[in-house]
């Protein structure tokens, strides 16, 4: 079984790509997030649990969900983690959640693919080409990955040194807590009120009043809200206006995909 979380379409594609090639069942997780819903997932194939990686890490609210959630059947599970640039630590967390699970870790692979943290300047938006050509080798990347876990291999991904992991914890701890504010998000006049970013939060944290959402707090900035937007009327302070509003399905057809 294929389990997912993906708020702009990077992980929903690469799960998908897998589920085809194992001839798996494929589960989007957000629900489930959103509504703590923990029944058990059962599966007699593998558990493959495909997650954007946020700070270096897969996002808290997936991994505490994870640690939760009932596993029936199969005892493998593996990780394949959709990133703009590197997986970091993520590899790692999810070993150990997987070992205190008393579930068999099966290894990870990172695939790069476009970046979608569009609200903040230290990360540039890839061009449109470079989009194209980055989900292009995601989507070879993600077939030869189903060819290991089908043929029941290991994934193998490079080795975190313990001073990245011990430097990226903290860091993580102070970035979710201190640089994920809500009260930059804005919509525009384009705005029409469907309430498509309120269902999408996976956190359940925004509102609608009076036709225009309201964001709250705690917020994992997983850009689900702006990525999904209909008439993309969601903008992030100053940051975002002049950026391109990142979305899978905007490159979908041009890679075959
Ligand atoms: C809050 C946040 C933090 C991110 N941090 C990293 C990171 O540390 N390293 C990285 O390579 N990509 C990072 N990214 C990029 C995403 O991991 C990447 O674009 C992913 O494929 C998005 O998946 P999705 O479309 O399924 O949501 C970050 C994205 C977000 C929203």
């Amino acid at each position: 079984m294929i389990l997912y979380y993906s708020a702009s379409g990077n992980t929903e594609h690469i799960a998908r790509i897998l589920a085809k090639k194992l001839d798996d069942e494929c589960l989007d997780l957000r629900e489930r997030i959103r509504s703590h819903d923990y029944t058990e997932v059962c599966s007699q194939k593998p558990f493959v649990i495909c997650a954007p990686v946020y700070v270096s890490e897969m996002p808290r609210f997936l991994r505490d969900y994870i640690k939760r959630l009932p596993f029936r059947g199969s005892r493998e599970v593996y990780y394949v983690f959709t990133c703009g640039v590197k997986e970091g630590i993520a590899g790692a967390l999810a070993e150990t959640i997987t070992v205190r699970k008393d579930m068999v870790y099966m290894g990870h692979t990172g695939i790069a693919m476009p970046s979608n943290y569009i609200v903040s300047n230290m990360f540039p938006a890839p061009t449109h080409d470079k989009c194209v050509q980055l989900i292009r080798d995601a989507e070879k990347k993600a077939e030869e990955t189903a060819e290991i876990i089908k043929n029941g291999g290991r994934l193998v991904s490079y080795k975190v040194d313990p001073i990245s992991k011990a430097l990226t914890i903290p860091l993580n701890a102070f970035w979710s807590k201190f640089m994920q504010p809500t009260k930059k998000f804005f919509t525009t006049d384009k705005c029409v009120g469907c309430g498509k970013c309120s269902k999408v939060c996976p956190l359940n944290n925004i509102h609608m009043e009076n036709k225009r959402p309201v964001w709250e707090a705690p917020c994992a900035h997983c850009m689900a809200c702006i990525s999904n937007c209909p008439t993309e009327a969601i903008e992030y302070s100053d940051i975002t206006q002049k950026k391109e509003k990142y979305h899978i399905s905007k490159y979908l057809d041009k890679t075959g995909g």
